[in-house]
């Protein structure tokens, strides 16, 4: 997660260009589908491996490789109850297994059998070993494509191996890119899986199909509706950050106030430190949950509002006194538990899983523009540069993004064709800026959660969920069982 990303940052720190790497981190980010890990969930599942091929379109590399899959199959009824299949992110499978509450809250209702399937290149899933990421060559195979020919190879597998599962519905579950993930399954492999769930999958977050500052939009307000002048306060600390910096001793000051562990001392350390900012206040957008949650960070409930207590400033104020209320608020996500020694601008979240995978992603075929303009964001104003995040991308890939590959494959806004499909989007989502948020046929629907943020309704149930996730849910299990109806009639 974010925490890997200072690796790849520092490879591509050029001054100026590191909001594209807050772009790709806000990105890589989006990858933690699921949710904090649940202290009460009595999860058991049986880890198991499948020999798939390293390439499933080209002839000529005939390798295979081990995929890690995990199975339930305590409530599944059998012959022929349903397969729910998460279409596994860029990360450990299990860390979303066991973090996908949802799943495993309505298996038995369902009479399910549980799947997680890793996507290859992350966790344990890595097609040429540790070797994976040494070079570009072996990095090729990295596509969204290869990954969800290696799910219908695993479901059409294992419904012909498994007792009983030979026509079993299968139902695709993913959040974020996992999410992104099940759409495309669906509409790609519409033989293989009768419907899917995506949550929070910004799946037109692609080169012109919406506009680039949606996202930041969202996260600012966010700020806004949490606490008085708490967007506008923001907005003024970048000024007040120069400003403050521009002398020996507002840069000692700084550092001290914000209990830094390495000292600001360059231009190029104040760059750095305003996007380590930024990505904060973007990752508490994501994580604002009702309850106490550690996610990326351990936070309390509705964290945004607690950040924004120190940020109730009015016009007049200094930018020390301004830039104390940023400090504090920061603490609220750095140090919640009050065992963080010093802030390190390297890190905005704790772990570190498959960032380089999802980096090479995005430089490849996850192409998502981001943008800001300072006005209907809180952010400094900085355009969205395709030259320069390609130029980023080759100079530590090898490897140039393709702008238009995601639209021309899965086919951007014209979706209309397909069927089956549930988008929920939470309203404090920043993803939802690139998600599908109104119904777009019978079939291709949109649940909108209000109160929710990133993928809420994938998360655990909880005694503090709005009313809105819980009708979501309710919602998805509805299409689940029509589709799983339908699919157990014959002769339809
Ligand atoms: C876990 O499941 C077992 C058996 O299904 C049950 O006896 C136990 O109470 C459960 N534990 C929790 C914490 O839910
Ligand atoms: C998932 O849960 C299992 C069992 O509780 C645990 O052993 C494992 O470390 C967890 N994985 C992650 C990535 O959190
Ligand atoms: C800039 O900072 C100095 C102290 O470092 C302060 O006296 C001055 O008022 C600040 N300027 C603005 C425009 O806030
Ligand atoms: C974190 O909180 C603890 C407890 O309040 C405090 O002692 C410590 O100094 C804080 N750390 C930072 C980096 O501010
Ligand atoms: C800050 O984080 C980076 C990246 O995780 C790490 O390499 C570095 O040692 C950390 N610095 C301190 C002082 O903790
Ligand atoms: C889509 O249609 C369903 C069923 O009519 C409705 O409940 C839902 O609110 C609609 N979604 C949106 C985003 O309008």
């Amino acid at each position: 997660m974010g925490a890997g990303g200072r690796a790849a940052a520092l490879c591509l720190l050029t001054l100026g260009l590191t909001f594209h790497v807050t772009a790709l981190k806000s990105q890589l980010f989006a990858r933690f589908g699921g949710s904090s890990s649940s202290g009460d969930s009595n999860i058991s599942y049986e880890t198991l491996y499948f020999v798939q091929k390293i390439d499933h379109f080209g002839f000529l590399e005939d390798g295979t490789f081990k995929q890690r899959y995990l199975v339930a199959n305590k409530h599944w009824k059998q012959p022929g109850g349903p397969i729910l299949f998460y279409t596994g992110n860029e990360g450990d499978i299990t860390w979303f297994c066991n973090n996908t509450g949802f799943m495993w809250e309505i298996a038995e209702e369902l009479g399910a059998m549980l799947v997680f399937a890793e996507h290859r290149y992350y966790g344990e899933s890595l097609p040429f070993g540790q070797e994976s990421y040494s070079d570009s060559k072996h990095l090729n195979y990295l596509t969204s494509e290869q990954a969800l020919a290696d799910f219908a190879v695993l479901i059409q597998s294992l419904k012909s191996t498994l007792a009983g599962a030979q026509h079993s519905p299968v139902i695709a579950v993913g959040g974020s890119y996992g999410g992104m993930l099940a759409a495309w399954f669906r509409m790609k492999y519409p033989h293989v899986v009768v419907g899917a769930l995506a949550a929070s999958a910004p799946i037109w977050q692609f080169p012109g199909l919406v506009p680039c500052g949606d996202f930041y939009k969202i996260v600012t307000q966010d700020f806004a509706k949490s606490g008085h002048n708490c967007d506008a306060n923001i907005r003024n600390s970048w000024k007040a950050i120069n400003n403050v910096t521009s002398t020996a001793s507002g840069l000692q000051w700084l550092s001290e106030e914000f209990s830094l562990c390495a000292p600001l001392k360059s231009p190029v350390d104040i760059i750095v430190f305003k996007s380590w900012l930024q990505e904060t206040w973007v990752n508490l957008a994501m994580v604002d949950y009702p309850y106490e949650a550690n996610f990326l960070q351990p936070l309390p409930p509705w964290p945004i509002q607690v950040v924004c207590k120190f940020l109730a400033f009015d016009s007049a104020v200094s930018d020390h006194q301004l830039l104390r209320g940023v400090s504090r608020a920061a603490k609220v996500y750095y140090n919640y538990t009050g065992s963080a020694s010093c802030l390190n601008t390297s890190q905005t979240a704790t772990g570190s899983l498959g960032f380089l995978g999802w980096f090479y992603q995005a430089c490849t075929e996850m192409v998502m523009p981001m943008c800001t303009d300072g006005v209907q964001d809180m952010f400094e104003p900085e355009q969205w540069n395709f030259q320069a995040f390609s130029d980023e991308c080759h100079a530590m890939f090898g490897v140039r993004p393709r702008a238009d590959w995601a639209g021309a494959v899965y086919g951007g806004k014209d979706i209309a064709s397909h069927s089956n499909i549930i988008f929920s989007n939470g309203g404090l989502d920043p993803w939802s800026s690139g998600g599908v948020t109104r119904n777009l046929t019978g079939t291709l629907v949109s649940i909108l959660i209000p109160d929710g943020a990133h993928h809420l309704d994938l998360r655990y149930s909880n005694a503090r969920d709005p009313a809105s996730v819980r009708a979501a849910r309710q919602l998805e299990v509805k299409h689940f069982q029509q589709w799983i109806k339908t699919a157990s009639t014959p002769g339809l």
